[in-house]
């Protein structure tokens, strides 16, 4: 569903990766690995139309994403993409429950689709009863579960996750590693930045960024 064909980036005279090319198909989870400052970031980011490459194409369903105009990448965004990127993307000074509900609506009225309830999802990632209480009072940890709970309602059809589980202890770790795979099981296609040895295993494919793509 994702196909990244030729792709490169460069940061001034630097060149952060060259030639990458990879697929993630649905129900795929893919690790991107390698030491920091490699450009995995910067990978996702080109994925979620957030930075630009220099060279190569990224096709979702056979169209080149990079070449989307405004209104075309916002319905990419809005319809098919879900990031998990730690400290990101939280209304801070809002409740954990608006949090949820300014992302779902629109999605729940173009679908229609029966997700987990807001209610349902916080449950999951185990914050229940948690959702009338401000996002900027709570730990880095609950936030991400927060972002994770966002994305189980949603449930886009390409995940984006950058260092998901970094703030995270190894039950917290091992629950959003499940809730990923979960979305996976349910058609998703998943894509994670990360330095961590359990998530990097719980992957069906991992590409070192700079060097080929390994299969398990
Ligand atoms: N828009 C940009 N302009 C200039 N330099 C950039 C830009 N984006 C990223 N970089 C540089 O590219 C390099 C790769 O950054 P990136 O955040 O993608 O690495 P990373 O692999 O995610 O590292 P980490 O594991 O530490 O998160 C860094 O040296 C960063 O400073
Ligand atoms: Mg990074």
């Amino acid at each position: 569903m994702i196909d990244v064909e030729g792709l490169s980036k460069s940061c001034g005279e630097r060149t952060l990766w060259r030639d990458v090319s990879l697929t993630v198909g649905p129900g795929e989870m893919l690790a991107l690995v390698g030491p920091s400052g490699s450009g995995k970031s910067t990978l996702l980011n080109c994925l979620g139309l957030l930075d630009r490459p220099n060279a190569g194409v990224i096709r979702h369903e056979g169209k080149d994403i990079t070449r989307f105009g405004r209104r075309e990448a916002r319905l990419f965004r809005r319809d098919v993409l879900g990031y998990l990127f730690q400290g990101y993307a939280l209304i801070e000074n809002a409740t954990v429950e608006e949090n949820l509900e300014v992302a779902v609506k629109p999605r729940r009225a173009l679908r229609d689709q029966a997700g987990p309830s807001v209610a349902e999802a916080l449950q999951r990632v185990g914050l229940a009863g948690r959702h009338k209480e401000t996002v900027h009072r709570l730990s880095g940890g609950e936030q991400q579960r927060v972002a994770l709970a966002r994305l189980l309602v949603q449930q886009p059809r390409l995940v984006l996750a950058d260092e998901p589980t970094a703030a995270l202890d190894r039950d917290n770790t091992g629950m959003v590693l499940d809730s990923l795979r979960e979305m996976s099981r349910a058609g998703c296609a998943v894509v994670i930045a990360t330095h961590d040895d359990t998530v990097r295993d719980a992957c069906d494919n991992v590409f070192a960024v700079g060097a080929p793509l390994v299969s398990k």
